[in-house]
C-alpha cells in the first residue's frame, strides 16, 4: 500500500504544470502553442523570458526533489514509487489532459531526492552534454540514461530498475527530438532557431 501511495504523492506533485503556470502569469499565454508545444524549460525560453525558463527549470526540479524528500520521511521504502510517479506526473498530468513535459528537469530533482551522488551524476551528465553540444533534448536523454548506471555505481542498485523505467520513458517521449537531430533539424539553446 505504501508504494501506492507513495506513487500517488509522486503524481500529484509531478503533474504541477509550473511552466505553464508561469508563463500564463507572466501574460505569455498558453506555452503549449509555442515551439515544440512542451511545457518544460527547454519551451518556456523559446517565449524569450529567460527569467522564466530559469525558474520552470528550478520549480520542475523542485517538485521532483520534494516528492522523493516527503516520501523518504512517510514511506521510507517506496522511494522509488514517488520517483516513478513524480516524472509521470509531470509527463502526462491529469490536469492537462495528460499532454505534459518531457521529464528531465524533474528527473534531476527525483536524483538529487534519492541521493545526491546519482544526482550529482545527473547533474554532470546534463550539464556537460548541454555546454559541449547545446542540444536539450541530446543532455537530457544523456543524463536519463546516465541515471541508473549512476546508481548502480554509487551503491543505490535499489533504485537502478526505477530509473531505468524513467529513462525509457524519456527516450521515448524524445523520439521527435531523435529524429530531428539524426536529419540535423533539432534546435540548439540559444540559437537563431532555437
Ligand atoms: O527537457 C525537454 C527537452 O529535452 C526537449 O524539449 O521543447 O526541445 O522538445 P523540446
Amino acid at each position: 500500500m505504501d508504494n501506492i501511495w507513495a506513487a500517488l504523492l509522486g503524481y500529484v506533485l509531478g503533474s504541477i504544470p509550473f511552466g505553464l503556470i508561469l508563463t500564463r502569469v507572466a501574460g505569455l499565454g498558453d506555452v503549449r502553442n509555442i515551439g515544440s508545444g512542451n511545457i518544460g524549460a527547454t519551451n518556456v525560453l523559446r517565449t524569450g523570458n529567460k527569467g522564466l525558463a530559469a525558474a520552470t527549470l528550478l520549480l520542475d526540479l523542485f517538485k521532483g526533489f520534494l516528492a522523493v524528500f516527503l516520501t523518504w520521511r512517510l514511506f521510507p521504502e517506496a522511494a522509488g514509487f514517488a520517483a516513478v510517479g513524480a516524472v509521470i506526473g509531470h509527463c502526462f498530468p491529469l490536469w492537462l489532459k495528460f499532454r505534459g513535459g518531457k521529464g528531465v528537469a524533474t528527473l534531476a530533482g527525483v536524483c538529487f531526492g534519492l541521493a545526491w551522488p546519482i544526482g550529482a551524476f545527473y547533474a554532470l551528465a546534463w550539464l556537460g552534454m548541454l555546454a559541449i553540444w547545446r542540444f536539450s533534448s541530446l543532455a537530457g536523454m544523456t543524463a536519463a540514461v546516465a541515471a541508473p548506471v549512476a546508481a548502480y555505481l554509487t551503491g543505490w542498485p535499489q533504485f537502478v530498475p526505477f530509473l531505468a523505467v524513467i529513462a525509457a520513458l524519456i527516450l521515448w517521449l524524445h523520439r521527435a527530438n531523435i529524429g530531428r537531430l539524426k536529419n540535423g533539424t533539432e534546435p540548439k539553446v540559444g540559437g537563431s532557431n532555437a
